[in-house]
């Protein structure tokens, strides 16, 4: 964590698969104080190893101020009801519509989680890399460029919590943005599963 990140956020996170279980090891090493929201904790043994508190999704977003959503898109709407009320807290959505479409009514998933959670500061973030490498924020020792959008109120702690993980963040703006957030995804994907570089690589940016 950089000298300017090192506020110790409490964050939820929902879902424990590929990116829920990485993203929770990640924000743990970076100070966070990190609780696993999950249907069946004895499937996640192994994060309670690490020290990391699993108890079930209302329980964890109670427990914090930024909430992650790391769940597949189908399921957004069955875990955002599960996790009570949201007032105020920034929920940050992680999430894809890989092989599903963006659920209808909504130009994105971002909007539709909005829609989901009214009263809560949607970002959208952490989308746009492979699972593998949100964990440190890097590929190949190199810090990974993170794209994110969304409320005003709620990017400024997503930066710090992505910045504390290791990447190199840029802060697109508004709600406006999340589309061009989710087009960084499809490319991502794109490149990895029809072009054929696999899933070991992430964006980068070059400055002067
Ligand atoms: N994989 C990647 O590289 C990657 C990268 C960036 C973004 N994403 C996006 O991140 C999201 C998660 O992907 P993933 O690869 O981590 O999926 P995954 O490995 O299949 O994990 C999904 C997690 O969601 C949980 N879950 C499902 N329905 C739920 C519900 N109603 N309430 C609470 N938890 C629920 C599952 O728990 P159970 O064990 O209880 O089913 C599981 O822990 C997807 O939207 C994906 O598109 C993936």
């Amino acid at each position: 964590m950089t000298q300017s990140d090192q506020m110790a956020i409490r964050v939820a996170v929902i879902g424990a698969g590929n990116v829920g279980g990485r993203l929770a090891r990640g924000l743990t090493r970076a100070g966070h104080q990190v609780t696993v929201g999950v249907r069946r904790a004895e499937r996640v043994a192994d994060l309670a190893s690490h020290g990391i508190t699993v108890t079930d999704p209302a329980s964890a977003a109670a427990a914090s101020d930024v909430v992650v959503l790391a769940v597949p898109v189908p399921a957004l709407a069955d875990a955002v009801r599960s996790l009570g009320p949201l007032r105020g807290k920034t929920l940050v959505d992680a999430t894809n519509a890989v092989g599903v479409p963006v659920p209808e009514g909504h130009d994105t998933v971002g909007a539709y989680v909005t829609s989901l959670a009214p009263d809560a500061f949607v970002v959208k973030a952490f989308n746009t890399i492979g699972a593998e490498h949100l964990e440190d924020g890097s590929v190949g020792g190199t810090s990974a460029f993170l794209p994110l959008a969304g409320a005003d109120e709620g990017r400024p702690t997503v930066v710090a919590l992505a910045r504390s993980i290791g990447f190199d963040v840029a802060d697109l703006g508004g709600p406006e943005c999340i589309g061009m957030v989710e087009d960084a995804a499809r490319m991502w994907i794109h490149l990895a599963f029809r072009r054929g570089w696999g899933r070991d690589f992430g964006f980068g940016v070059l400055r002067q």
